[in-house]
């Protein structure tokens, strides 16, 4: 009788510690998968969806640490997707699975007015608040943007290079996309701020597809065929790497004045190095927390502006630098 008791508590405690097994087995299986798709822990609440050109880019994981934190007070949970490398349809792809999925909110770029507009009025027509983030598409319904004023920030580089040179003025451009409207609207700006100064003339404009790599190919090319180039201006987080790297390689006997965008870790060293003159550093993270926000505000039926441009600032390794006189051509 009492063996038998004993072997029933054995069972018993075999039971019991294998039904824990089997609890944190599941759990372990689950955490991957938590961690694959959700960038933050929060799994109550509402699920917002954060939808980027390009997700392994710094530049972005700057705007989700701002997201993030706007969200975990909410209980929000945000997910974070995008394609390995900017790509418009597979961007667009993403965006309907968001939609077919019921999310609670969508922020995403909104890389041209063409293509993103129905897919974004798509989910404003089947009720999930979407606004646009970083990039905007003004001629669609997106409820709110907010991010950079693009073509301001292009215009204000191009105010720099004429109040920072003097003499004649030979430009390169680099930039991420002709076809995107962030990187259009950055060109468009500095194009309209020194058309009418006769000493500055645009020789080339390339496109880096927002790779390094080719953002430092292009820019090679550039220099071999216009050895006059005393300017550089590129348009995207990567681009003022990809030049730097560049005319470390070919080591020009003149100098070069080189002007970028945000102010990566890599970007920093060149202008710390003397490489990059002038980097115009846009706020990512604060793009990701109002972003959070305002789809919060909406969600509680608040009123919000359709507009809302975050700031930009010039960092220059020393402001002395300023005033450069450059060689004559
Ligand atoms: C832009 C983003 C772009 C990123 C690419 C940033 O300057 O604001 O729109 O996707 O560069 O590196």
């Amino acid at each position: 009788m009492r063996q038998n008791k004993i072997h029933i508590l054995l069972i018993i405690g075999m039971c019991i510690s294998f039904g824990f097994m089997y609890h944190y087995f599941v759990k372990a299986l689950q955490y991957d998968v938590t961690i694959d798709h959700y960038s933050t822990d929060v799994k109550e609440g509402q699920h917002f969806v954060l939808i980027v050109e390009e997700k392994d880019n710094p530049y972005f994981t700057e705007l989700l640490k701002g997201a993030l934190d706007a969200a975990r007070p909410h209980n929000i949970t945000v997910e974070y997707i995008g394609p390995k490398q900017t790509n418009i349809e597979e961007h667009i792809k993403l965006i309907e699975k968001a939609i077919a999925a019921k999310v609670d909110g969508i922020l995403t770029q909104g890389l041209s007015d063409e293509e993103f507009a129905p897919i974004i009025d798509k989910a404003i027509s089947k009720g999930i608040p979407l606004i646009t983030v970083d990039t905007d598409v003004k001629n669609s319904k997106r409820l709110a943007y907010v991010g950079t004023n693009n073509y301001q920030a292009g215009y204000k580089v191009g105010q720099a290079v004429l109040s920072e040179t003097k003499g004649p003025i030979q430009v390169g451009i680099v930039s991420g996309s002709l076809v995107a409207n962030q990187h259009k609207s950055r060109v468009k700006g500095f194009l309209d701020a020194v058309e009418h100064a006769v000493r500055v003339e645009v020789v080339a404009i390339e496109t880096s597809n927002l790779s390094k790599i080719q953002g430092a190919e292009k820019t090679f090319q550039m220099l071999r065929t216009n050895p006059e180039i005393n300017v550089l201006y590129g348009t995207s987080a990567l681009d003022g790497v990809g030049i730097s790297d560049a005319i470390e390689k070919i080591n020009p006997a003149e100098p070069i004045i080189v002007y970028a965008f945000d102010d990566l870790e890599e970007t920093i060293d060149y202008m710390n190095k003397g490489v990059i003159h002038s980097i115009l550093r846009q706020q990512p993270y604060d793009m990701g927390y109002k972003g959070v926000n305002l789809l919060i505000d909406i969600l509680d039926g608040k009123e919000v502006e359709p507009l809302n441009y975050t700031d930009t600032e010039f960092i220059r390794k020393d402001d002395s630098l300023t005033n450069i006189t450059l060689k004559k051509n």
